[in-house]
């Protein structure tokens, strides 16, 4: 069984519906259910404290998980002079605390199977971006807990790692990079394959992360990106 956060919309639906495919029963914990009758439903709402907690105590109860992926995020830009306490704290809770309360609920449960992975989806605007002081900060922190959960778990063949997607063409991207705008056109001419990336792009990647062929992969953030984080420094 494999956990997704937001599985309902966007990168989360392409991920459950791609794991699906491969023949791993899926769990996504989202508000809204996933449009595909076989994605199991978690109604959660994860910036609700009481009641994710709840639902990752359900989760810890279950012995049959093999991954978690750490999907669920949102953004909210400003630029730092505009800076709002109440923003950045519910973009950090979202983004960050919760992924490291909800893998900590299920990393014992791998820890007794012997086995699993731990996908974390940050984003290339780790390396920077103007307006995005927690978005990209708690996309940071995702990638840095992969790096560290990496070296605790290692020994229990649990393998961590994080994604970082360039553009991809979603509900969320659309929302702060709408047609027309500036900053979309200059988001593609950043891309040297020249198009923006599709749900289905991080998808596989998170397939391959899970199978077999990724056995010996752990730690790393790997960029899905189309190349536009070339000419940036790498975290
Ligand atoms: N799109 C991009 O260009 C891009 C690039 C880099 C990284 N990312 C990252 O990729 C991930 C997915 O992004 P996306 O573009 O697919 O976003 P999206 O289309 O807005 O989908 C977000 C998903 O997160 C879930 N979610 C949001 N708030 C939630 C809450 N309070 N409780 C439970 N679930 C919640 C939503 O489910 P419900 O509304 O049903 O709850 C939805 O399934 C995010 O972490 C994002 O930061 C995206």
């Amino acid at each position: 069984m494999v956990v997704v956060t937001g599985g309902s919309r966007g990168i989360g639906a392409a991920i459950c519906e791609s794991l699906a495919a491969k023949g791993y029963g899926v769990i996504s914990l989202s508000r809204t259910k996933p449009a595909l009758s076989d994605i199991l439903h978690l109604g959660c709402d994860l910036t609700d404290v009481n009641d994710r907690r709840a639902k990752f105590k359900q989760l810890a109860e279950r012995d049959d998980i093999f991954g978690l992926v750490n999907n669920a995020g949102i953004a909210t830009p400003n630029l730092i002079e505009d800076f709002d306490n109440e923003i950045y704290k519910k973009v950090m809770d979202l983004n960050a605390t919760a992924v490291a309360e909800l893998t900590a609920a299920v990393v014992p449960v791998l820890i007794k199977n012997k086995q699993g992975r731990v996908v974390n989806i940050s984003s290339e605007l780790i390396l920077g971006f103007a307006t995005r002081t927690a978005y990209s900060a708690s996309k940071a922190a995702v990638s840095s807990f992969a790096r560290t959960w990496a070296l605790e778990l290692g020994k229990y063949n649990i393998c961590c790692n994080a994604i970082a997607p360039g553009p991809v063409e979603t509900e969320l991207f659309l929302q702060n990079n709408p047609p027309g705008s500036k900053v979309r056109k200059k988001k593609l001419e950043k891309i040297p394959l020249k198009r923006f990336g599709r749900p289905s792009d991080v998808a596989g990647m998170v397939a391959f992360l899970m199978s077999d062929e990724a056995t010996f992969i752990t730690g790393q953030t790997l960029y899905v990106c189309g190349g536009s984080s070339l000419g940036s420094v790498p975290v």
